[in-house]
């Protein structure tokens, strides 16, 4: 007999005994009717109290075993595994619903391991994907790269109008799966703070120009201006890492040139924020979907992947740039709009001089 789910083990104990007493009164005065013997009613009493009560105990140190022993023993490991959070200290007596408390116990613990395994599962997807990804990004110039070996070993390296041009082309390649490489790492490092920034005061006005200056014939084929706020002729003072600043001032004008239209614009400008400055790098190119603008700092995001390959690009460019701006305790965010163009915005620290 188990007890129902929705009756607590005492009133289940009280039914069963009272059941008990109940066919042993009516065993009892059937027989005595049968053999036309009078009813002894104080002492059927006397005996149903005693076997009741007995009965009652019996069931009681049954169930208490039962309890003690499989239970408490679900409890004991539910509550080892339970890391983070620990059990509310729980009695364990009969006086209380302990088949409830233990499954209220169990459905919370549960939620808790659900929520964990989706998120391992959110992190093995992603996991899975930058694999692919990696793998995907390095294969392709590799396979270039044996192509053109092959034809080269095939004769072509006696063909004087393809010999030259196929080494050129398999260095090319090899440069790409380089800087893929190096970019992996770059971001592996700032992960697990390896990467040390190099802080100094710097013209954050001057960089911006240094870097135009940089970008402006790769713009120019392009038709497009680039443009650096001409409000702040002075210098503008930022305590940061001035290599890695100006790494992703690079990133973000590029990319500005490469996702931009042709005859457009880029504009940098600067915003005095109380502590810090704000930076802005506006372009009135293609523009990002709405949808895809929380994906843009992700690993190997690309909107487009066919297009950004052809321009060269893997999709880590805005990776690196979160992390730079992130390792200085700063926020990056960006505003798009398809076909309107798009806007980097992130702050840095202001300094007062170079000093
Ligand atoms: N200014 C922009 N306008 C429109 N789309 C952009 C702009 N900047 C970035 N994107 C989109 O975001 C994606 C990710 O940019 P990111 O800089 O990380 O990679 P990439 O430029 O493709 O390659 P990499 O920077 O590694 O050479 C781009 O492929 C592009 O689709
Ligand atoms: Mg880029």
């Amino acid at each position: 007999m188990n007890p129902d789910r929705n009756i607590s083990p005492s009133t289940w104990m009280l039914i069963n005994s009272s059941a008990i007493i109940i066919v042993l009164s009516c065993l009892y005065i059937v027989s005595a009717l049968a053999m036309e013997e009078n009813i002894l009613w104080i002492p059927l009493l006397i005996t149903d109290a005693g076997v009741f009560l007995l009965s009652y105990f019996i069931y009681r140190y049954i169930l208490e075993k039962f309890i003690y022993d499989k239970i408490k023993l679900i409890y004991k490991s539910i509550h080892k595994l339970k890391s983070k959070k620990s059990f509310k200290e729980m009695e364990l007596t009969l006086d209380k619903d302990i088949i409830s408390k233990v499954n209220e116990e169990v459905s919370e613990w549960a939620q808790d391991r659900r929520q964990e395994i989706e998120e391992l599962k959110k992190l093995e997807a992603y996991r899975r994907e930058f694999l692919g990804n990696v793998s995907h990004e390095l294969k392709t110039p590799l396979f270039n790269i044996q192509g053109y070996i092959l034809t080269l070993l095939d004769g072509g390296l006696d063909d004087p109008t393809i010999n030259k041009e196929y080494l050129q082309r398999s260095g090319k390649n090899i440069e790409r799966m380089i800087s893929i490489v190096e970019d992996l790492e770059v971001i592996s490092r700032f992960e697990t703070g390896e990467l040390k920034l190099d802080i100094l005061n710097f013209d954050i006005v001057a960089l911006s120009n240094d870097v135009r200056e940089l970008l402006e014939v790769k713009a120019k084929r392009k038709h497009i201006q680039l443009n650096i706020s001409r409000e702040f002729d002075k210098p503008l003072y930022v305590k940061a890492d001035k290599e890695r600043i100006r790494q992703v001032l690079i990133n973000l004008l590029d990319n500005s040139i490469k996702y931009g239209r042709e005859n457009g614009s880029t504009k940098v400008d600067f915003f005095d924020m109380d502590e810090n400055l704000l930076i802005e790098v506006s372009d009135n190119g293609l523009g990002v979907d709405a949808k895809d603008i929380p994906r843009l700092f992700e690993r190997f995001f690309r909107v487009d992947k066919s297009r950004s390959r052809e321009q060269g690009g893997s999709g880590l460019g805005l990776s690196i740039v979160k992390h730079i701006i992130e390792a200085h305790q700063q926020t990056i965010n960006v505003r798009s709009s398809i076909g309107v163009g798009t806007t980097f915005a992130f702050t840095l620290q202001k300094a007062d001089s170079v000093h």
